[in-house]
This record gives C-alpha cells, sequence and structure tokens, in this order.
C-alpha cells in the first residue's frame, strides 16, 4: 500500500499532477518539493490567484487539498525519506552546450534528484520517471541508485523498482486532460510495483485505460506521441503556405480532410508554429537518438518538423514586414498573445518570442497584450532581463488604448477575449492604413469587412479580395 507520495520538481507538471492525485486519493500523503524557494512560497499563496502556473479549474483543486493531504515543501531530503513512491518530474532543457548541444536532454537535474533520492531513501522506494526522457534513462536512474545503496556507509537495507510513468497532458487543459485521460501508460519490469502505482490511478480512471509496457517502450512512446503531435501541426502549416498561393482556406481543408475518420479532426490547426515547452526539445531529443543509433534518415525526417515550424514564424514576419511597405522602422506593432497558447502563462518556446524579435531588428514599436502572461516574463523572454531600459517594448493590458495610432496588429495567441473585440472601434483610432494580421484563424472576416482594415488571415488565399 503507498501511503506517502514525494514528487520532485513543483513546475508545470508536478504541480498540477500532484494536486489532482492528492484531490483523488485523500488516503495519500503527497508532499511536492522542489529547490526553488520562490516557487513554493508561490504554491502556498494565501492568494490562489498568485500560484506560479495559471491552469483553468487548479485552484480549485488546490483549495480542497492543499494543508490536508497535499504540501508543497522545500524539505526535499525529508520528504525522500518518508516517500514509498517517488515522481521525479523535474525540467530536461535541450543541452546548450558539450556533446549533443541543441538536440540532447541536460539530464543534470534528473541526476541530481537520482542522487539525493539514492543517498535519502529508506526501505523500499518505487521511483516513477514522470519527466520526459531520453530512451534507456531508467538505465541511469537504476545505476545511481543501485551504486550508491551499494557504497552506503550506513548499509541500510533499501531497495528500489524504477517505473516510467510519462505524463501527457497539455497546457491549459491540464486538470480535464488529467481527469480524462486517454490512456496512462505505465512502463517497467516490476509488476508489482507497476500494479501499486496502476492502483492509484484506478482511483479515478478506467482499468482499459491504464496499459503496461516495457520501460524503453514507455520512454520511447512519449517522444513519438508529442513528435506525432507537433508532425500533423508542421504538415498543416506547410499546406497554409500552399493555399495562400492558390486560393484555397486552410480552415476549409483542416475540416474536410479531419473528418476522415482515419485521420480525425484534432491537431490539425495551422498557426504561427508549435510553441511550449516540449514540442521542439522532444522531437531534437529523437532526432539526437537517431543520428547517434546511425539512423541519419529517420532522423531527417523528424528534423524537418522542427524546420518547418521555424519557417513559419519567419514566414508571418516576412509577411507583416511586406504588407506594410516592406518597412516598419518607427512603426507601431500590436501583439496579440504572448503565451504559446490559450490558457496559460506559460511562454516557453511561444511563436511571439521569435516574431517579436525579428520585427524589433526591424526598429518596429511592439505593444503587447495578453491576458495572463506577466510583464516580468515579457521582458526576460525578450530581453533576459525583468527591468529593461528598452524603449521599444511597451506592455498594455487593455487592446483598445494599446491600438491607438498603431500601424498593424498580428494576432498570436488564440485567448477567447480577441474572439469578441470591436474591430470597427480599433480601425478607427489605428493609423491609416491599418493592418490586422490574424495567425491563428479566429477571427470572422465578415467582421473586418464594415472596416477600413487591411485584413490577412493565415492560410486563406482569398483574404486579399476582401478590401
Ligand atoms: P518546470 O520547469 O515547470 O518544473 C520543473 C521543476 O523542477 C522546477 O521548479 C525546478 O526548480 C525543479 N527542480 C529541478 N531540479 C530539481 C532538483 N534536483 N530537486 C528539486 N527540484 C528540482 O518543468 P515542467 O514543465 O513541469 O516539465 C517537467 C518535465 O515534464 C519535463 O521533462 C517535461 O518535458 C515533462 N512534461 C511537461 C509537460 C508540460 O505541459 N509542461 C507535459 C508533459 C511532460
Ligand atoms: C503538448 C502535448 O499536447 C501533450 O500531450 C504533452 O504532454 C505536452 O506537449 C508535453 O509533453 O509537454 P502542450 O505543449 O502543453 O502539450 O500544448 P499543445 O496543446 O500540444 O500545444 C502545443 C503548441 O501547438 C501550441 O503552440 C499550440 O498553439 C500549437 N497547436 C496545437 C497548433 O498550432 N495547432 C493545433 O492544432 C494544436
Amino acid at each position: 500500500m503507498i501511503r506517502k507520495i514525494c514528487c520532485i520538481g513543483a513546475g508545470y507538471v508536478g504541480g498540477p499532477t500532484m494536486s489532482f492525485m492528492a484531490y483523488k486519493v485523500p488516503s495519500i500523503e503527497v508532499n511536492v518539493v522542489d529547490i526553488n524557494q520562490k516557487r513554493i512560497e508561490a504554491w502556498n499563496s494565501d492568494d490562489l490567484d498568485k500560484l506560479p502556473i495559471f491552469e483553468p479549474g487548479l485552484k480549485e483543486v488546490i483549495k480542497k487539498v492543499r494543508g490536508k493531504n497535499l504540501n508543497f515543501n522545500n524539505e526535499v531530503d525529508k520528504a525522500i525519506s518518508e516517500a514509498d513512491m517517488i515522481f521525479i518530474s523535474v525540467n530536461t532543457p535541450i543541452k546548450k552546450s558539450g556533446l549533443g548541444a541543441g538536440y540532447a536532454s541536460d539530464l543534470r537535474y534528473v541526476e541530481a534528484s537520482a542522487r539525493r533520492i539514492a543517498k535519502n531513501a529508506t526501505g523500499h522506494t518505487i521511483v516513477v520517471e514522470k519527466s520526459t526522457l531520453p530512451v534507456k534513462t531508467a538505465e541511469t536512474i537504476k545505476k545511481i541508485l543501485f551504486s550508491d545503496d551499494q557504497q552506503s556507509s550506513h548499509k541500510t537495507k533499501k531497495s528500489f523498482s524504477v517505473l516510467s510513468n510519462p505524463e501527457f497532458l497539455s497546457e491549459g487543459n491540464a486538470i480535464s486532460d488529467l481527469a480524462f485521460p486517454d490512456r496512462v501508460l505505465i512502463g517497467g519490469e516490476d509488476l508489482d510495483a507497476m500494479n501499486k502505482l496502476k492502483e492509484i490511478y484506478l482511483n479515478w480512471v478506467d482499468n482499459d485505460k491504464i496499459i503496461f509496457s516495457n520501460l524503453w517502450s514507455s520512454e520511447l512512446s512519449k517522444l513519438t506521441a508529442n513528435a506525432f503531435l507537433a508532425q500533423r501541426i508542421s504538415s498543416m502549416n506547410s499546406i497554409s503556405a500552399i493555399c495562400e498561393i492558390t486560393g484555397g482556406n486552410i480552415s476549409e481543408v483542416e475540416k474536410a480532410i479531419g473528418l476522415d475518420s482515419r485521420i480525425g479532426e484534432k491537431f490539425l490547426k495551422a498557426g504561427p508554429g508549435f510553441g511550449g515547452s516540449c514540442f521542439k526539445k522532444d522531437i531534437l531529443n529523437l532526432v539526437y537518438l537517431c543520428r547517434s543509433n546511425n539512423l541519419d534518415q529517420v532522423a531527417d525526417y523528424w528534423q524537418k518538423v522542427v524546420e518547418i515550424n521555424e519557417w513559419q514564424k519567419e514566414r508571418i514576419y516576412k509577411k507583416v514586414v511586406c504588407n506594410l511597405f516592406g518597412n516598419v522602422a518607427g512603426k507601431k506593432i500590436v501583439i496579440l498573445g504572448f503565451a504559446f497558447k490559450a490558457n496559460t502563462n506559460d511562454t516557453r518556446e511561444s511563436p511571439s518570442i521569435q516574431i517579436i524579435k525579428d520585427l524589433l531588428q526591424e526598429n518596429a514599436e511592439i505593444i503587447i497584450n495578453d491576458p495572463k502572461v506577466s510583464d516580468k516574463q515579457v521582458f526576460v523572454d525578450l530581453l533576459g532581463d525583468e527591468n529593461p531600459s528598452q524603449e521599444k517594448i511597451y506592455i498594455e493590458k487593455d487592446v483598445y488604448k494599446a491600438s491607438i495610432g498603431a500601424d498593424a496588429i498580428i494576432l498570436l495567441t488564440e485567448w477567447d477575449e480577441y474572439k469578441f473585440l470591436d474591430w470597427n472601434k480599433i480601425s478607427s483610432i489605428m493609423n491609416q492604413p491599418a493592418w490586422l494580421f490574424d495567425t491563428r484563424c479566429i477571427i470572422n472576416k465578415k467582421e473586418i469587412n464594415n472596416t477600413s482594415l487591411n485584413f490577412w488571415q493565415l492560410g486563406d488565399g482569398f483574404t486579399n479580395q476582401i478590401n
């Protein structure tokens, strides 16, 4: 019976998954620990609007369990020593330098966690990989756990089982993804440990949705799932460019092909390029795995998914500049949306970042609006500094104020707020000729018809005929 769980890493995955688990299984005590003191303080904040991440439904869950069977703290060693089961949910970014730089995962945080577990665990501990990891990482974790155990001067009896239980939640939908997962994947070799983890999920997930596999299939399935999802988006983004030239309309194409039950309608929405902390990282990791094993054709195939994604962002930036007579110097450009997708405050790999950076290179003046991203985060992402003395970037929480005197608006995140704007009012306060670029295809063209706006919508070959 699992009585105490420890989760190392209180991030976008550790926070919501453990809160939800604690909520569904009141008999288990869950300790979420992190080395980042500020993050833990934010998780413990009395004001639930100040939690470190914004996720619909999360604060309601936290309200029910925090201080009861869910705790956030920095006492990593203590939480490890008391736990029957430990989830490793730390970040696994791409290596910035050294062997495999730009492709391979930086496993320093995983390794540090494994070493700390090896040192502090007591009795039998089930160690669960929750982070997305390169194939065969479980082997490394096992080596660390078992070697430290053997060398331990205390010679206390401790043993470990290592499982892989990748997380498939997507940000902005985390709570519903956790509540109604398509599947829960448990990879391992120790059937008893696998069943113990399964028992926890059975508190809210149907038996037939919980599947077992070997460790390597589990690790590889996570990378493959992300690569497939990203590939669908890159495929549609590539077709959006053809639509614009041929007169096709990408939304119509998405609908037509999505109705083929073999293809399905999800993850076919063309946009400014996929963002988020994982798609690019996980595909590059897959590319690295292939190259290291002399599978260059396979590596090239997946690499293209990332290349098309970079090209899509570049293509949008160029489209803006070309339509503004090839010159944006000194022009006011409003950016609607800085998060990488709607319903999250996460900005990691957001397409907005690269597109804005390119426009800043052209000396444009940028006014950014986002309902959830903090001002600090915007400056850190664009300039690497929380309080820069940069004069060309402004943040404005009111879209109408932001639009006064603007030459162009670029819609980059599909927030609901942007679907119901008064475009007549906006066009009347902009500098003429004024442009609106909708890269998420969420604006109804008919609403633009009665305004003075020049309108460009991604993947729409007919757009230019409006004006
Ligand atoms: P994150 O950066 O939000 O959180 C990771 C946390 O781990 C940080 O708060 C960091 O301080 C902490 N940490 C690092 N080393 C530590 C250590 N030695 N001891 C204690 N704490 C430590 O990352 P995330 O978005 O939650 O992602 C975590 C993992 O889950 C990654 O491997 C990612 O690929 C995977 N994943 C993420 C998502 C997502 O939606 N973000 C979804 C599925 C899988
Ligand atoms: C993604 C996966 O969907 C999750 O299953 C996975 O667990 C997670 O990565 C992870 O491993 O981190 P996430 O990045 O949170 O989740 O969000 P998605 O909804 O997948 O969106 C990723 C990016 O693709 C966003 O920029 C989004 O705008 C874009 N996207 C998504 C499209 O452009 N079109 C679509 O049809 C769907």
